[in-house]
């Protein structure tokens, strides 16, 4: 099983949520964040002076799949929230040791 994490642009998140759906993807996590790629932030007016903006807002979608899902997955999220401008946002993808249904016991796959 693989952890997929990716920060998004916020408003891309309802097209992410659709798009792993469609694939058949059904539980996800979806954490408020803020953070900074290459650019390190921008600079911002707000009210006629500039700000330097470190921190700009981004959404973390946390889903957990299969490995064989794991290619459509990052395939549906990067095309569902490429705008191709920067700041689009990154895709991280990590091993998942074991997972658990808390209501039934289920583990493993059967659990995801
Ligand atoms: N190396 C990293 N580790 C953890 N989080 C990161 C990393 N790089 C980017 N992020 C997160 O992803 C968000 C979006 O990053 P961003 O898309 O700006 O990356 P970038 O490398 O600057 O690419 P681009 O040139 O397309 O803007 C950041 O605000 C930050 O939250
Ligand atoms: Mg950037």
């Amino acid at each position: 099983m693989k952890k997929i994490e990716a920060i998004i642009k916020p408003f891309k998140l309802d097209e992410v949520k659709d798009a792993l759906h469609e694939i058949g993807l059904q539980g996800l996590t979806v954490i408020e964040a803020k953070g900074f790629g290459r650019q390190k932030g921008h600079t911002e007016l707000y009210r006629g002076a500039e700000y330097v903006v470190d921190f700009l807002p981004k959404v973390k979608v946390e889903v957990v799949c299969s490995d064989d899902m794991l290619d459509r997955a990052v395939e549906a999220i990067q095309q569902a929230a490429r705008t191709g401008r920067i700041g689009d946002g990154k895709i991280f993808v990590s091993d998942i040791a074991e997972v658990i249904r808390i209501r039934t016991g289920e583990r493993g796959e059967e659990a995801v």
